[in-house]
């Protein structure tokens, strides 16, 4: 029985965006929607510091409060520097490696089942796209867990953007692959580009994500930059980071952990308390920056009410990991 009925998810109301700073967004956002170059064309500045993020004026956007968790936000601080990203290594501190990523240009590639095959600017997806803010709980399968506020738009409205044919079943996600800037991909026994997918149903859940912002700014580069997927009733490997390709494709994909582990990492990876990874248990989480206080995992992360219909028919998968 996937059906989870609890919604007792609730934030306080102070700390909802404020609307003077939602007008500013606006504001701005018109100015570039119309045109108004704020590009730096530079990738590093004179002191060889990376060059300030041309998008920084877009935020922080509106929070949507349809999404609640009961949960404190997890300090920014602990967020942007307790990260996974195994392009710039495999431990948790690469976030001074990762500021060698180059932001722009920055191009992304459509392709596979789709009426129009094209590349497109990360800025001009941007003009396409309406921004929100929304927080989600975040569960990583080695058992650690944020809660975030990240800004973006919904991966559905993306989705309609790039006009995918009626054959496309899968879409898959891809991560750059540079290994002058990303020492990790210089290491041969992974299989880069780190390669992530959802079902085409999943897509389209109201839940799924595309951020390109966090904690009201632009999203730094050890979280994603300048866009990554949010997935929050899946696991955290799922949420692959830094994309460069959407492809639409009939058959479902090899990620980059199942093609690692597949023992370990499969397709689906929802969060469930119940089923434990074969090292260890997935029946609790440590919330990060709690100095190491951990509380139950829920199914679905909690999410069962958005997605535990999508799975109603796929019974026979390894749905949990
Ligand atoms: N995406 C890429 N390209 N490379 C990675 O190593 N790690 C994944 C996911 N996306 C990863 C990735 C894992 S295991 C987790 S838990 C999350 O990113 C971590 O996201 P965070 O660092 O923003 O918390």
């Amino acid at each position: 029985m996937f059906v989870h009925r609890r919604r007792g998810w609730e934030i306080p109301e102070r700390e909802a965006t404020p609307e003077s700073q939602w007008t500013r967004r606006h504001a701005l956002g018109a100015g570039l929607a119309a045109g108004a170059s704020v590009l730096a064309p530079s990738l590093v500045s004179a002191q060889g510091a990376p060059p300030p993020d041309p998008t920084e004026g877009l935020y922080p956007v509106m929070r949507n409060m349809r999404y609640r968790v009961d949960r404190d936000l997890t300090a920014e601080s602990e967020a942007t520097t307790y990260n996974n990203f195994y392009e710039f290594g495999t431990s948790k501190s690469i976030w001074r490696a990762a500021q060698a990523l180059p932001l722009r240009p920055w191009e992304v590639r459509i392709d596979g089942l789709v009426e129009r095959p094209r590349t497109v600017g990360f800025d001009d997806i941007l003009k396409a796209m309406t921004l929100e803010e929304r927080v989600y709980r975040f569960r990583c399968v080695e058992a650690w867990a944020m809660t975030v506020p990240w800004s973006g738009f919904p991966l559905r409205q993306f989705v309609e953007w790039c006009e995918p044919k009626s054959d496309a079943k899968y879409l898959v996600m891809q991560t750059f692959q540079n290994p002058r800037v990303a020492p990790g991909q210089r290491a041969t026994w992974y299989p880069w580009p780190y390669t992530e997918g959802l079902a085409m149903d999943e897509a389209m859940n109201e839940l799924s994500f595309i951020a390109t912002g966090l904690y009201g700014k632009p999203i730094p580069r050890q979280n994603g930059a300048p866009l990554r997927l949010v997935v929050p009733w899946k696991y955290g490997f799922k949420a692959v980071k830094s994309i460069v390709r959407f492809a639409f494709v009939a058959e479902r994909p090899k990620t980059f952990w199942e093609g690692l582990q597949a023992s370990e990492y499969g397709f689906w990876a929802n969060v469930n308390p119940r089923v434990a990874h074969p090292r260890w248990s997935q029946a609790s989480e440590e919330l990060i920056g709690t100095g190491g206080r951990r509380v139950p995992t829920q199914l679905f992360n909690g999410y069962g009410d958005f997605v535990a219909d999508l799975y109603t028919n796929r019974q026979n998968e390894r749905l949990w990991a």
